[in-house]
C-alpha cells in the first residue's frame, strides 16, 4: 500500500485527502493520502521517509510551500522561479520538487468565459500562493500585474522574483480588469475594507478562498455586477496535476469531485 500525504501547519481544514482518495479509488491504486500536521523542525525527517520509500510522495501546504526546498534534490522549472513546491516525487532516488499550483490556476481561469489577455491585473496579498499565480499569469500573457499587501515590504520582495511586477500601498485601488484576492481575509467571513466605486463592472473578481464558496469579497464583486469566481477548480486542478505526476494517471476532473467540496 503506497501512502501518500499532505504536510502543514494547520492542516485540519485541508480537502486534499477527500480528493486524492476519491481518485485512487476510481482508479483502483493501492494506496492512501491522510493528512499530517508538522513542526518546522519535523519536516526533514518527514522528507528522509520519502527518500527511504517508506512514503510514497507528499503534497506541501501553508507554511511549509518554501521550507521544503533544501531537502529536495531537484525542483521543476517552475518550482524554482517561484520558490514554492506544493507536490514531491521520488524519482530514481532523488527527490523533485514541483509546483501544480501555476496549472491549477491557468486551468481555472481558462475554464471561465473570460479573456485574461493583455488585462490589468491587481492582487491583493503578498503571500505563499502569490508567485504561483504571478507565473501563471505571465504565461497568459496580462498586461500589467500590481500587487498591494498589507504589509508592503513582502510585496516589494516579490520583485525580486518577479521584475515585471508594480506595488501599491494597502488601501489604493488602482485601475483594474481583474482583481485577485490572495490574502486569507474572508477565511472566516471577515469584511474586507476595500472601497469600490460604483463603476466597478463586468470585470472579474477571483478569490483563492474556496471556503466559504462566496466571500465578502465575491459578494461584493457580484453587487456591483461583475464575473465571480472562487479557488475551488485552482484546488481540484493542482490535485488532478500532482495525481498525475505520482500515478501517471489522468484523474476524473466532473461535477462529482466538485461536490465532494461543497462544504457550506
Ligand atoms: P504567509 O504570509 O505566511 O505566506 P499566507 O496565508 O500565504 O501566509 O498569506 C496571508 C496573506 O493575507 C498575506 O498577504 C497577509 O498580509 P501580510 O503580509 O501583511 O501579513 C494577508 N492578510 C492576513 N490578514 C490580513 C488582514 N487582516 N488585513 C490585510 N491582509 C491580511
Amino acid at each position: 500500500m503506497k501512502k501518500y500525504f499532505v504536510i502543514g501547519n494547520p492542516i485540519d481544514h485541508s480537502f486534499s485527502p477527500k480528493v486524492h482518495n476519491f481518485w485512487i479509488k476510481q482508479n483502483n491504486l493501492k494506496a492512501i493520502y491522510e493528512k499530517i500536521k508538522l513542526e518546522e523542525n519535523e519536516i526533514q525527517s518527514f522528507i528522509s521517509e520519502i527518500k527511504e520509500q517508506k512514503i510514497a510522495g507528499c503534497n506541501v501546504t501553508v507554511p511549509f510551500k518554501k521550507k521544503v526546498i533544501p531537502f529536495l534534490d531537484q525542483l521543476s522549472l517552475e518550482a524554482e522561479k517561484t520558490q514554492s513546491v506544493n507536490t514531491i516525487v521520488y524519482d530514481n532516488g532523488n527527490l523533485i520538487g514541483h509546483n501544480t499550483d501555476i496549472v491549477g490556476f491557468e486551468k481555472a481561469i481558462k475554464n471561465l468565459n473570460f479573456n485574461i489577455n493583455l488585462k490589468r491585473v491587481l492582487i491583493l496579498g503578498a503571500g505563499g500562493v502569490v508567485p504561483s499565480i504571478v507565473f501563471a499569469l505571465n504565461n497568459m500573457g496580462v498586461k500589467e500585474i500590481t500587487i498591494t499587501n498589507r504589509t508592503k515590504e513582502k510585496a516589494e520582495n516579490l520583485k525580486k522574483l518577479f521584475d515585471n511586477l508594480k506595488v501599491e500601498d494597502w488601501g489604493n485601488l488602482p485601475d483594474f480588469d481583474v482583481i485577485i484576492n490572495a490574502t486569507s481575509l474572508g477565511l472566516n467571513n471577515e469584511i474586507m475594507n476595500l472601497e469600490f466605486s460604483n463603476e466597478v463592472k463586468n470585470k472579474l473578481f477571483y478569490d483563492v478562498i474556496y471556503n466559504p464558496s462566496e466571500t465578502n469579497f465575491l459578494k461584493k464583486g457580484k453587487k456591483l455586477g461583475n464575473m465571480i469566481e472562487n479557488g475551488k477548480k485552482m484546488f481540484v486542478y493542482q490535485a488532478s496535476e500532482a495525481f498525475k505526476i505520482w500515478h501517471k494517471k489522468e484523474p476524473n476532473v466532473n461535477s462529482d469531485i466538485f461536490k465532494l467540496l461543497d462544504n457550506d
